[in-house]
């Protein structure tokens, strides 16, 4: 078993703020909810993952995690890039205080991430070299075995939790964290990640604003949140967009054209487009660029060109599409997600070290809550399109679309 853990990613400063939302079924943290099992012995050592994409906040969960359990007395092992090390040999490593040492300001996660290492369809090339999809959960499960993992702690998105379930149902005792820069899970009010992924956002809109002024422009930013528009409004209200489009609401091109023609009539030059790339025109399907692996969504691109090409012959502007992309995961989280990430690592640490386990830590309000982990998913928590957020941006004078 190596004892030293990989720091996959160098640190990259970069500031921050914050954001809010809603959710369902929940308990105060220290009460453990009435789904919540208890362990039957006292627990000795844990096992921490991070599953998924990444999201800026990772680390302070894993350095939360880790220092708060060894000095309740529980050992902790890190598995390497999500699932990977619970399914191969040598992989797991152990976590001691030195390992988490100066992570806090660090995007990505010390471990690694995969959003290949399903244990319930891991791909495996058959001797033809084609990918085959395989249930290896058996292997996790005599690894845990093996290494006398007493709790094991998840954190991911709406698959990681997924897996937890399966898990569940085979006797692993499991605590969840959510986590997605989309903050799309309906659980929890907020997700870490996703305060980070606005700002990154917002820094952008603001400074495609100096170019398309220069060069009367119209500029369209394309951002990440799959079918939900969370990222798209926060940063586009933030930075200031003429347009925002999101995925709970359709867009008629129409209305972008008129609204880029009326800023033109009052001497506005240029206009910035904000797509969520989830979004589509009505009537119309979603951009994408692949399909998904099984068990996988299909990969979202393309949405802001599509745009573009709408709006092409239609007004006298010039068009660029910038897409963001990973930029939105990557870089220094926000002081918002290192504090959330670092109450959510000291919560599911209290809980391990209790035996709660069958429990995911959220936020609600302003309180650290548990949800119990057969609650969680199958529901995305999209932007009501009656919202306030959605009327906030309308009243400042911004084009949804619709
Ligand atoms: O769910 C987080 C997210 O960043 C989405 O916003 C985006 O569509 C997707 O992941 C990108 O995934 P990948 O890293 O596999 O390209």
């Amino acid at each position: 078993m190596p004892q030293t853990v990989r720091t996959k990613n160098a640190p990259i400063p970069k500031p921050g703020t914050a954001a809010k939302s809603s959710g369902q079924a929940v308990k105060p943290a220290r009460k453990p909810a009435s789904t919540a099992r208890k362990a039957k012995h006292a627990v000795k050592r844990a096992c921490i993952l991070t599953g998924g994409g990444d999201a800026p906040g990772l680390n302070a969960v894993i350095r939360a995690f880790v220092k708060t359990s060894i000095d309740l007395g529980v050992e902790v092992y890190g598995s390497e890039d999500g699932f990977e090390g619970l399914i191969h040999e040598g992989r797991l490593v152990k976590l001691k205080k030195s390992s988490v040492r100066g992570i806090l300001p660090r995007g990505g996660s010390i471990l690694g991430c995969s959003n290949r290492s399903n244990p319930f369809a891991y791909p495996i090339r058959d001797d033809k070299g084609v990918e085959r999809y395989h249930d290896v959960s058996e292997q996790v499960l005599a690894r845990i075995r093996e290494h006398q993992i007493d709790v094991l702690a998840m954190v991911g998105g709406d698959g990681t939790m997924s897996y937890a379930r399966e898990l569940m149902k085979r006797g692993v005792p499991v605590i969840g964290v959510p986590k997605t820069i989309d903050n799309d899970l309906a659980a929890t009010d907020y997700t870490f990640g996703f305060d980070t992924a606005v700002e990154t956002a917002t820094w952008a809109i603001d400074a495609l604003h100096s170019t398309a002024e220069s060069h009367d422009r119209v500029m369209i930013v394309e951002l990440m949140g799959r079918d939900a528009g969370w990222i798209s409004l926060h940063a586009g209200i933030a930075g200031g967009a003429d347009v925002i489009v999101i995925p709970e609401l359709p867009y008629d091109v129409e209305r972008i054209v008129a609204k880029i023609h009326e800023r033109a009539a009052r001497g506005v030059t240029f206009s910035i487009v904000v797509v969520g790339e989830g979004a589509r025109p009505r009537g119309g399907t979603v951009s994408t660029v692949a399909r998904g692996r099984k068990g996988h969504l299909a990969r979202l691109g393309g949405a802001g060109q599509a745009l573009a090409d709408l709006l092409t012959g239609r007004i006298p502007h010039e068009i660029r599409v910038t897409v963001l992309g990973h930029l939105q995961r990557g870089g220094s989280p926000s002081a918002f997600d290192r504090l959330l990430g670092t109450r959510f690592g000291v919560e599911a640490a209290w809980l391990c070290q209790r035996g709660e386990t069958g429990l995911m830590v959220a936020l609600r309000g302003q309180d650290i809550i548990t949800v119990p982990i057969e609650a969680v998913g199958g529901h995305s928590k999209l932007v009501p399109t009656d919202g306030e957020l959605v009327r906030v941006a309308r009243a400042v004078g911004v084009e949804l679309g619709a």
